[in-house]
């Protein structure tokens, strides 16, 4: 060995011995500390205390191993506090536990993404919680929580549409969403239901500047005679309008729908994980081997298998191996199922089918955006949506000041619970 060579060895030792035990300063108190120690057990030796001060002490140790013990124990069994049951599973490492099982994301034809930075959602997050706080309808439970109505409320606010389109509107909530985002600019919506209904049982929106084709008058997205509407409204640029699709069909079907249509700006409510939900998304579309964090393997024995039973444990959406795959190791859609309309009609598909749609999704589009969660699982005490599979939050865990600088820790508990991925779209212009 040169002797160069040596040098480096021997001051790296010195510097790991350094690291291990402390800086000389530390060093020195700590012999200090014995010499104390060794002056003491003498002087109580020479007067006989030495004994009874033992007792004592392994007294005082044994009394406070019990009370820390005790509240270890409490901790665990504390089911309600989600914290506790993550660390009782093993999942102390909570920012880097987002995306480890796979975030799958489209890919677009030029591989655009949105113009929006991590910063402007901030600032979004600020102003949009006092205005949700306003919210007329409270308990908005099977429609949109806090996530959701962020998300909407933020797309729409930046792309500022002259026209919106809401296709699912159940008590009007997102129709209140829109209307904040674009105080001055007419919705259309559609719904089976008309939201004025709702009204006879407790709070609903319906909204003054709105065109419903809802109740009687119901028709389906895919059914609408789109030119008309646009002319009624002096629409003639499409790329001016803005969909929100919040109905539980089929995305896939949405899409050529609003394709045939002309229209660009799409955005999707539940955009579900493969193996959950109610209708086929893009989620699950672009859910492929050849995209990162895309696939997935039916193998009992795989790491994969091990790692979703623990999480099923504990995060409410999180789905096993065996509700992942069907029979023959189908895992694409739900269980190789391409689902519509809640679920009233769920088709299976083939895997060659399954890559067929996600390569006619990549060949139309220019932009896609998932929304990230508002917050950690810390903070928002979510058990739902498995952080193992969707991006990193905008304020993520351990951030309990930003969190209540936002004003955050205002809203109840409910209201974090209903992430489902939310999606934004950029449709390519079509050749007419
Ligand atoms: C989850 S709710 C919508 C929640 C609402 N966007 C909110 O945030 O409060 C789904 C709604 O879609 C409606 N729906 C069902 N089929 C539909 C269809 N084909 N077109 C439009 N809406 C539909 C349901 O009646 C229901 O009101």
């Amino acid at each position: 060995m040169s002797k160069k060579m040596l040098e480096r060895v021997l001051s790296a030792r010195r510097a790991a011995q350094f690291s291990e035990e402390g800086d000389e300063d530390d060093e020195s108190k700590t012999r200090k500390h014995i010499s104390f120690a060794t002056r003491a057990t003498n002087y109580l030796t020479r007067t006989g205390y030495l004994w009874p001060c033992l007792f004592l002490c392994l007294g005082v140790l044994l009394v406070s191993s019990l009370i820390i013990h005790s509240r270890n124990s409490v901790c665990i069994s504390s089911s309600s506090d989600p914290i506790s049951r993550m660390r009782f599973f093993g999942f102390d490492e909570l920012e880097s536990d987002f995306g480890s099982l796979g975030v799958p994301w489209c890919r677009s034809k030029h591989g655009r993404t949105v113009e929006w930075t991590s910063k402007d959602l901030l600032k979004g997050l600020e102003e949009f919680v006092p205005i949700y706080e306003t919210r007329p309808i409270k308990n908005n439970m099977y429609g949109m929580g806090f996530d959701h109505s962020f998300g909407l409320w933020f797309i729409t606010k930046w792309l500022k549409p002259d026209l919106m389109i809401e296709s699912g509107a159940f008590k009007g909530h997102s129709t209140w969403v829109l209307r904040q985002a674009m105080p001055d600019k007419p919705i259309v919506s559609l719904s089976p239901r008309h939201p004025e209904k709702y009204l006879k049982k407790g709070p609903a929106y319906v909204d003054g500047n709105c065109t419903y084709f809802a109740g009687k008058d119901f028709v389906d997205f895919g059914s609408v005679d789109w030119g008309s509407v646009m002319k009624k409204h002096g629409i003639t640029d499409l790329s001016q309008v803005l969909i929100f699709f919040d109905d539980h069909q089929n995305e896939l079907k949405r899409l050529k729908q609003a394709l045939k249509a002309g229209f660009r700006h799409l955005v999707f409510e539940d955009n579900y994980d493969t193996g959950t939900g109610d209708h086929y998304s893009f989620r699950q579309i672009c859910d492929q081997f050849y995209i990162r964090g895309g696939g997935h393997s039916c193998f009992k024995d795989s790491d994969e298998a091990r790692i979703r039973s623990r999480r099923k444990k504990f995060w409410e959406k999180a789905v096993d191996i065996d509700e992942l795959c069907g029979p023959g190791e189908v895992w694409w859609g739900v269980r190789g199922q391409m689902r519509d309309d809640f679920n009233h009609s769920n088709k299976v598909i083939s895997y060659g089918e399954h890559i067929q749609n996600s390569r006619f999704v990549e060949s139309v589009l220019d932009v896609y955006w998932e929304l990230p969660p508002v917050a950690g699982p810390s903070l928002t005490h979510q058990m739902r949506y498995d952080p193992a599979r969707t991006p990193s939050p905008i304020v993520e865990d351990g951030r309990f000041g930003l969190f209540q600088r936002l004003g955050l820790t205002r809203l109840e508990t409910s209201v974090f619970n209903g992430y489902t991925q939310m999606v934004y779209l950029q449709i390519s212009e079509q050749d007419s």
